[in-house]
């Protein structure tokens, strides 16, 4: 693998998909080719799991939950992801194996280790690099979301969890991880994001 594999992650309403599209055109203008993806979704098969899944009107248990977006995410990683970073491309997504770990792993209650192990051998060493944790309070976040999906619909004690969850999950793991308060209006919360990136990889000079 010689690309680089960024993740945006965080509870609802915590502008991941606007800075995902930031970094992407940011990276772009330096001459990078970048693959945006969001998960779930990505591939064909990826987004027809995805109108399963987020379907406001749908019934899915937790385990066939947790199952469906790993199957989505083996898709997207075996179509899309594995086969750009071994082409030395960036690849930006909008939600990863994490969002698993913190929404089916600790939100529905199904065990982190247990969610990652049905995760792992679907994606191989295919495993975000950089994960760019955005945080708010449950209750603004909540308040900042447009449309609630099946899983968004879920009230904040639910987001408190999986918020709580990202937290311990970047602390144990400082050398993927950087919290990013997302509180302050965008282009503060960009500036943190991109100080972060370039800390890491000096992007300009870089092929
Ligand atoms: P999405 O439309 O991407 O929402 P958001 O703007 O919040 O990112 O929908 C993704 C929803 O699915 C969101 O409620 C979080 C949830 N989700 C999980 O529960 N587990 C996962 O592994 C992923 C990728 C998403």
């Amino acid at each position: 693998m010689t690309g680089h594999y960024i993740a945006f992650e965080g509870i609802e309403g915590t502008g991941k998909s606007t800075l995902a599209g930031l970094l992407t055109a940011h990276l772009e203008a330096m001459g990078k080719d970048v693959l945006r993806v969001r998960e779930p979704g990505g591939t064909e098969t990826g987004e027809r799991i995805r109108g399963v899944l987020l379907d406001p009107g749908g019934s899915v248990s937790p385990w066939s939950e947790a199952l469906l977006f790993a199957a989505a995410r083996a898709q997207l990683a075996h179509e899309l992801v594995g086969p750009a970073l071994e082409s030395g491309s960036w690849v930006v997504t909008d939600r990863s194996v994490y969002s698993s770990l913190a929404y089916q792993g600790a939100g529905r209650g199904l065990g982190v280790a247990e969610v990652r192990a049905v995760n792992e051998p679907g994606l191989g060493d295919v495993w975000p690099e950089l994960v760019v944790l955005l945080t708010v309070d449950a209750a603004t976040g909540l308040v900042r979301q447009e449309d609630a999906d099946r899983i968004g619909a879920e009230g904040v004690a639910f987001q408190t969890t999986v918020g709580d969850t990202f937290e311990e999950l970047a602390l144990a793991d400082p050398d993927r991880f950087v919290v990013v308060d997302a509180s302050p209006d965008l282009d503060t919360v960009w500036k943190q994001v991109l100080q972060h990136v370039e800390g890491r990889w000096v992007i300009s000079s870089e092929m």
